[in-house]
């Protein structure tokens, strides 16, 4: 709708993947190029959240560059979007406090997404003495500024995967507790589902696809080269059922995951995919076939990527236009919602 504010950030956390790019880039690519006149959308860098991870500074440093480089080698022209690092906009660190004072500890406590990221496989609550030692405050908090990042700028649309539901939920509470409390400023933000289907860990299809993992050959990054392509998806765990190609999520999650990312790719349903694939006779036809087309797809873009991420000043400048033009919007509205606050 003409007047939309869309916002959705990325965490700088390690090299983008096809997860990521199915889930998230391509999306805000496909949102870009569908939007009417007079939309708004905001990109960028999770870089305040990705210190829920305790990154080396070297490392964080370089995956922020990292990240904005694959956000625009994916298609996201900041011509025509405001990109940016969030902590470069002060005023979501500002609102976040405000926001911490009227949200329960209890309301965290049944976020589900912090706990499938601690060490401890049994956490299933803060109040656990354990859980609580092994917990950071700010893994705990994540949400929280998750919810400043949206509602500082007023946006009304938020792109995310299924797992992030919960927290945009979240988000919308907080926003009505304000509104409640001190006066009616926001406006509650729609969640967007990005259409894909989770992506599986190639070697691993019981995991998602993730930054994080330690075996490189499960997951496809946005500059892996064509050899290292075929050579990864050659090694994808499959079965050994033989016939023509199902979509089975439960019984096949490997031929499952390379029908989701064929499907996603080439924006069809994955029964359409199934379909289309009925000349598939073996895994290896098919292994073949899905290299072919994420290789074309990633061709053009990871040689982007790569002139990009040596050309820092570019990426220098581009963040630092997108923090003026966030900035306006975030400090003007920052200054109205601590005047119905009393500072
Ligand atoms: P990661 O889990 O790899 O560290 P992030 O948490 O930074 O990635 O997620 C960035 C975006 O990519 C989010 O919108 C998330 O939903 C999406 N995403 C991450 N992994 C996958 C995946 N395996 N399949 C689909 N989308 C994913
Ligand atoms: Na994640």
């Amino acid at each position: 709708e003409a007047g939309s504010r869309i916002f959705s950030l990325i965490q700088p956390t390690g090299a983008v993947h096809l997860g990521n790019y199915l889930g998230a880039l391509k999306n805000w690519k496909d949102i870009l190029k569908n939007v009417p006149e007079g939309t708004e959308c905001l990109f960028g860098t999770a870089d305040l959240h990705s210190l829920t991870q305790t990154p080396k500074a070297e490392t964080l440093h370089e995956n922020r560059y990292g990240a904005i480089a694959a956000i625009i080698a994916s298609g996201v022209d900041p011509k025509k979007c405001t990109l940016f690092h969030q902590s470069s906009v002060p005023e979501h660190a500002e609102l976040y406090w405000i926001f911490t004072c009227i949200t329960s500890i209890g309301a965290l406590n049944r976020m589900t997404q912090w706990k499938l990221k601690l060490l401890v496989s049994d956490a299933s609550d803060i109040f656990d003495e354990k859980v609580m030692g092994q917990t950071k405050a700010g893994v705990l908090q994540y949400p929280v500024l998750q919810a400043a990042d949206i509602l500082i700028y007023n946006a009304t649309h938020v792109p995310v995967g299924e797992d992030q539901s919960q927290h945009l939920e979240l988000t919308r509470s907080i926003a009505q507790t304000f509104n409640h409390t001190y006066g009616k400023y926001f406006t509650l933000p729609r969640t967007i589902l990005t259409p894909t289907k989770k992506i599986l860990a190639l070697r691993n299809p019981a995991k998602k696809m993730s930054k994080s993992d330690a075996d490189q050959s499960s997951s496809i990054y946005l500059n892996d080269d064509a050899a290292t392509i075929a050579r990864k998806f050659k090694k994808a765990v499959t079965d050994s059922i033989q016939g023509p190609v199902t979509f089975d999520p439960e019984t096949r999650p490997g031929v499952a995951n390379i029908v989701s990312i064929i499907s996603a790719i080439q924006d069809k349903s994955v029964e359409e995919t199934v379909s289309d694939l009925s000349w598939v006779q073996n895994h290896k036809q098919l292994k073949d076939y899905v290299t072919e087309v994420v290789v074309e797809e990633f061709k053009d873009k990871s040689d982007l990527y790569n002139r990009l991420i040596n050309d820092k000043a570019y990426i220098d400048e581009i963040c630092s236009n997108g923090k003026e033009q966030a900035r306006e919007i975030a400090s003007k509205n920052l200054l109205e919602v601590k005047q119905l606050v009393g500072l």
